[in-house]
């Protein structure tokens, strides 16, 4: 491995995993992150993990030309791992321009430029989310792509369709898709995490601001759905898993194993659970008490999304090690550094 590595949205929660994850593989990393939904904090975060700091661009690639001289810069990229978007399902449905430009625009220009190199390796970070309610459980990479609940997954249905089209004429290019199920966790040492903005959307993280006692009571949205105890399924995937999935990937498009130019993967622990059992286990395994009421339904949910690990296990070779119990243990670990560093 000679070139370097981009990592746009490196400061990111899923970003500053893998930046870790790469660097310990030996990759030279350099990190895009315009900082609108991250702190430069997560940078030293990284540092104190690996003790290799890597070069740090303050680029918003919306910014074609900023995109362009970035390339004429690091003439030396070998591979791009593009996990620079906004994400938040909600926010999208209120503001769905700020998402189709921000999440498409900065596609566009990334792989604008990587079409002109002789060789390109580029991986994106995509979701089940495109799965829409899946008619077959657990979920495979031959599931059909349903109509988008959302413009934050259309954005990553649409993203996929650029990407595919581009590596029919980019000879040079080869790139893969990863669609995550549901992240968690943190780094053990708690040098990084989630950095929610806000009032956490996501589960996990509202779990442990409401452990700590950030939030009065977790709302639990709905106990009424067809599953074993009426509460929605997910398969939750240590952050770290995924971020090793990202350096397997790469390696795979660097060493010229891909099938094709264009691949698809699931990421996921192929186990789902249910937002009850989560809370057990959260609180049998940290031994924090964690308030919680049964509430409405949330709009868009869908009943229940595990993934079929097969593919992900027999072509990229990587399986998630992690139990949900890690995952939630470490996201608890990291709520509490973070917390005393707010007093
Ligand atoms: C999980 C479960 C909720 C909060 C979304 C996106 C996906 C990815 C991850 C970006 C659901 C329930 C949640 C709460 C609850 N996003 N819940 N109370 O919706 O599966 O996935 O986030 O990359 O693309 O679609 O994740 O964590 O929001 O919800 O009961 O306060 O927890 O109803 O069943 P989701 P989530």
């Amino acid at each position: 491995m000679n070139g370097k590595i981009l990592v746009t949205g490196g400061l990111g929660f899923i970003g500053s995993h893998t930046v870790v994850a790469l660097q310990e593989k030996g990759f030279e990393v350099v990190i895009i992150d315009n900082l609108s939904n991250s702190s430069i904090d997560v940078l030293e975060g990284i540092v104190s993990i690996t003790q290799k700091r890597p070069a740090f661009e303050q680029i918003d690639l919306r910014e074609k030309a900023a995109v362009k001289s970035f390339f004429e810069k690091y003439t030396d990229i070998e591979g791009v791992i593009h996990f620079a978007a906004s994400k938040a399902v909600g926010e999208s449905v209120e503001n769905p321009l700020l998402y189709y430009e921000n999440n498409l625009s900065t596609l566009i220009y990334l792989l604008q430029e990587l079409q002109e190199k002789s060789s390109a390796n580029f991986i994106f970070s995509s979701s089940c989310t495109v799965y829409g309610q899946a008619d077959e459980l657990p979920i495979n990479e031959n599931a059909p792509v349903k109509k988008a609940e959302s413009p934050y997954g259309n954005t990553k249905q649409i993203g996929e369709e650029i990407i595919a089209d581009t590596c029919k004429v980019a000879s040079g290019l080869n790139a893969i898709s990863l669609r995550y199920f549901n992240p968690i966790g943190a780094h053990p040492s708690a040098e990084i995490g989630e950095l929610p903005i806000g009032t956490p959307q996501n589960l996990v993280p509202f779990i442990t601001q409401t452990a700590i006692g950030k939030r009065k009571e977790l709302s639990v949205f709905g106990d009424d759905y067809p599953t074993r105890d009426g509460t929605c399924i997910r398969d939750y995937i240590h952050v770290m898993d995924l971020a090793q999935a990202h350096v397997v990937a790469l390696e795979r498009l660097i060493k010229g194993q891909e099938n094709s130019n264009f691949e698809v993967f699931n990421l996921g622990t192929g186990q789902g659970n249910t937002v009850l059992e989560v809370i057990s286990t959260f609180q049998e395994s940290t031994g924090a008490n964690l308030p919680y009421k049964i509430a409405n339904r949330r709009e868009g949910d869908v009943i229940a999304a595990f993934a079929d690990t097969e593919k992900a296990n027999e072509d990229l070779g990587w399986k998630a090690k992690r139990s949900l119990a890690d995952a939630l243990q470490s996201a608890w670990k990291w709520e509490q550094k973070v917390s005393k560093a707010e007093e």
